[in-house]
């Protein structure tokens, strides 16, 4: 460092640099195989992480070292056994462009020439990966937050002006699938609609899709009462079982009544791009769809896109005139687009990924996390001590119960389970309570989990369920 540059590596900048690469190299190839324990936090690493703010610097190689430890000790998704909530791989690739993105730190609030172009292309190109004929694109840090974006060009559309005046005393409604991710309760506490404007619309007991029928009868009888529909959520792929609910009947019911259609596709979206196409139809009807990349795309996270049909729905509600922006481009800029402001390059490890693996990869990827998942099931329900849901799955999530004999309370024993995987280390799952029963919820959309992997959960969990509850036939 130097006094007139402060804060820069100076002479320590390549050393620095190579220091992290051999950091990276050190974690992949510890990621190439599941590890038989997690490690505990130790007293030198308790102790460093409750040390006070740092006045002056240290050397940055021994902040380096320190940093290794921290990272070693944490839950890493990119581990081939980490089969929790919807897991991401930290795809390689994806880790190189996010240290380039942050590097050049572009921001994409206006326009930042290539850098612009790159963000439309890979929207284009996630779009005919999909099948969804996007008008426009835009990444954003998440499903939350791209569910909120398309829903708060929704409310817009079906509530003119509501931006400025607020919901003025009109009540509108969202309906979505019991089983939708939290994130649409959330649009609509942000939005102004209320968590109580939320319709949840009961799902079928077989294949968890949101039945249709209830649907339309739930938005006919608000439109009745004077309420107003803002939009349909319609998930593909829903967090607790994977379920896809039927765009193509959402979609007539949406275009039948005039409601726009939103789809959250987070995690499941991708698996539109693989033989399970079928499921998909309708999916191309909607006005706007969420997909997370940095989910079952495996790239690191944050790196979600929200696609739309009309772009204009999205400048009708997020344009701002402010003095310290520009205005007078015919292309309007990101920033009147989009629910942020500053926006790093989050689509350019997608992009990269995209170059360096090819649409064919990222296809042959999510078919192995497909067959993974069947074979979960297959195995499951064959076994005398575990058992599935009724059909096989739908997407990547395989919800499990083991039994036991005499066990006598079964939910106890799974919910017990959970955390003893947890704290065993080898096999790390979160748990899923459906139809109020506790389940183990194993999901695969990691490009590092094996097919051996899937043995090994069965086989961990069925050891371990056995030294919790013995049972006594
Ligand atoms: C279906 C679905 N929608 C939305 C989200 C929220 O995504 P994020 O965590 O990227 O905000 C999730 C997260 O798991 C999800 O599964």
């Amino acid at each position: 460092m130097t006094a007139d540059s402060p804060m820069r590596l100076g002479a320590e900048r390549e050393p620095v640099l190579d220091r992290a690469a051999a950091m990276v190299a050190r974690a992949w190839r510890s990621f190439d195989d599941a590890r038989e324990s997690e490690p505990e936090i130790g007293s030198a690493l308790a102790e460093l992480l409750s040390e006070p703010m740092p006045t002056s610097g240290r050397d940055p190689m021994a902040a380096l070292d320190e940093l290794e430890a921290v990272l070693d000790h944490s839950i890493a998704q990119a581990r081939p056994r980490y089969l929790a909530f919807v897991g991401s791989s930290g795809l390689e690739i994806g880790a190189v462009a996010d240290l380039l993105a942050h590097s050049y730190d572009v921001n994409l609030a206006v326009d930042a020439r290539a850098a612009s172009r790159l963000e439309d292309q890979t929207a284009e190109w996630l779009a005919e990966f999909l099948g969804y004929p996007a008008a426009g694109g835009w990444f954003t840090s998440g499903g939350t937050i791209s569910n909120l974006s398309g829903l708060a060009a929704a409310r817009e559309r079906a509530l003119p002006g509501a931006r400025r005046t607020g919901m003025a005393g009109v009540t509108g409604a969202l309906y979505c699938s019991a089983e939708a991710h939290y994130s649409v309760s959330r649009a609509a506490e942000l939005l102004g609609l209320g968590s109580d404007a939320v319709r949840d619309i009961p799902v079928d007991h077989y294949t968890r899709q949101m039945r249709t029928p209830l649907l339309r009868a739930a938005i006919e009888a608000d439109q009745a009462s004077g309420v107003v529909p803002v939009a349909v959520v319609a998930t593909a792929g829903t967090t607790l079982t994977g379920a896809v609910d039927p765009l193509d009947e959402v979609a007539d019911i949406c275009e039948e009544l005039g409601v726009w259609m939103h789809i959250d596709g987070a995690y499941g979206l991708p698996a539109a791009a693989t033989s399970r196409r079928p499921i998909f139809v309708g999916m191309e009807r909607a006005d706007s769809l969420c997909v997370d990349a940095h989910k079952w795309m495996f790239v690191p996270k944050a790196c979600s896109a929200l696609l739309v049909r009309d772009p204009s729905a999205l400048a009708a509600v997020f344009s701002h005139d402010e003095a310290y922006m520009p205005h007078d481009e015919v292309v309007p800029n990101a920033v009147d687009l989009t629910l942020e402001y500053s926006r790093p390059m989050r689509a350019l490890k997608l992009w990269l990924a995209f170059r360096v693996h090819g649409a064919d990869e990222f296809r042959a990827a999510l078919e192995r996390n497909l067959a993974q998942a069947r074979l979960c099931h297959d195995l499951a329900s064959a076994a005398t001590d575990f058992e599935v849901m009724p059909l096989r799955p739908t997407l990547s999530v395989v919800p499990v119960r083991h039994l036991v004999p005499g066990c006598p309370d079964i939910d106890l024993h799974n919910a017990a389970l959970t955390d003893a995987l947890q704290r065993d280390g080898r096999v790390y799952v979160s748990p899923a309570t459906i139809d109020e029963q506790e389940w183990l919820r194993p999901c695969f959309t990691n490009v590092r989990t094996r097919t051996q992997d899937v043995h090994v959960f069965l086989d961990v969990a069925r050891e371990l369920g056995r030294a919790i509850c013995p049972g006594h036939e």
